[in-house]
């Protein structure tokens, strides 16, 4: 058993509790490999943001979760050697699918967890979601509950249609599970398609799908049953028009690719909605960095020549959530 607190990481009940009142949102940011792991930590540094660092069960799958916390460690002396005294850093496990893995995952050293019991029957996922609070909290561990349900594939869960969080279930849930935080549906999904064009009217002049908007009436109705609760957006990616037309230029084909516009986002951040889950994007510009490398310098066979490029451009993407979407930015003690 090893404590996260050792490990100089941080759960998130002050950062949210902070973030609640202060009217902006915690990054949650997804992470499979060192260059997004570099990217994300230089950029919460430079800006001076908490962040969560988020590890799925495809990432766990792909990068091997000692591996994935050992790297999480590394990256509290990383942001202490570009200059943070103190890294506001939590590792969170993203779409937890069982207790197992959530016990596995706090014994090993996260901060935080997310249970996912959202495709199962309500009381079912009332259950499940204490059980692992019950066990967490003994740790000092936060975990994040979902109700309702995102279009999309959340890990191995496909889901073909969403489904609104119920705001009359949110009193009864958050009271009997005692988690710590809430993740509901108004409308995101994950992915590079958050809507198919059946949902969406095209801009005729580029041809591009327009989003609906979010239920920001669903929102407003579980902030009025839990004033002040600490509410989680998934699925949060907003796929930057720039990094899809640069995959598709370069050789990719990302057809009417569409995600959730930050003027959303950014309205969202400055409710109780203190956690925002964003992965696609940095895959997104990762792809169109290395994509332009290898079309631009076909010989290049460098991997730190593309992946250093792509490390950029993530970096640059982070820090631009933090400042003008999450709103984060200078918040970290
Ligand atoms: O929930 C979705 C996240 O973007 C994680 O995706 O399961 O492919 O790692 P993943
Ligand atoms: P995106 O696919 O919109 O980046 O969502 C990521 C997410 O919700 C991770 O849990
Ligand atoms: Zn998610």
């Amino acid at each position: 058993m090893v404590s996260y607190k050792e490990l100089g990481l941080v759960n998130t009940r002050k950062m949210f509790a902070k973030a609640v009142d202060g009217g902006y949102a915690i990054p949650a940011f997804n992470f499979n490999n060192m260059e997004q792991m570099q990217a994300i930590i230089m950029a919460a540094v430079e800006t001076k943001s908490p962040v969560i660092l988020q590890v799925s069960k495809g990432a766990r799958n792909y990068a091997n979760q000692t591996l994935l916390r050992y790297m999480a460690q590394g990256a509290v002396e990383y942001a202490k050697e570009l200059g943070c005294a103190h890294p506001e850093i939590v590792l969170h496990l993203d779409h937890g699918d069982s207790f197992e893995t959530c016990k596995s995952c706090i014994d090993m050293g996260f901060s935080s967890v997310m249970i996912d019991g959202s495709a199962l029957p309500y009381d079912e996922n009332v259950a499940l979601t204490k059980k692992v609070v019950d066990y967490a909290h003994q740790f000092d561990v936060t975990v994040e509950g979902e109700l309702g349900v995102l279009a999309g594939v959340e890990d191995e869960v496909a889901a073909e249609e969403s489904h609104y969080t119920k705001p009359e279930e949110v009193i009864d849930f958050s009271t009997r599970t005692g988690c710590d935080s809430l993740a509901i549906s108004i409308g995101t999904s994950h992915g590079a398609y958050k809507f198919n064009p059946e949902q969406c009217p095209r801009d005729p002049k580029p041809g591009r799908l327009v989003p609906p908007p979010l239920a920001f009436d669903v929102l407003d109705a579980v902030m009025e049953k839990l004033p002040g609760f600490p509410i989680v957006l998934h699925g949060s990616s907003s796929v930057p028009q720039e990094y899809v037309d640069m995959i598709n230029k370069y050789g990719g084909k990302l057809p009417d690719a569409v995600g959730i516009p930050e003027e959303q986002l950014r309205k969202a951040a400055k409710s109780a909605v203190c956690k925002i889950n964003i992965d696609s994007d940095s895959r997104l510009a990762f792809t169109a960095a290395v994509r332009k490398v290898f079309a631009e310098k076909p010989a290049e066979f460098d991997p730190r020549k593309y992946c250093g490029p792509a490390r950029d451009l993530m970096t640059e993407l982070y820090k631009h959530k933090i400042i003008n979407v999450l709103g984060s930015d200078g918040k970290a003690e």
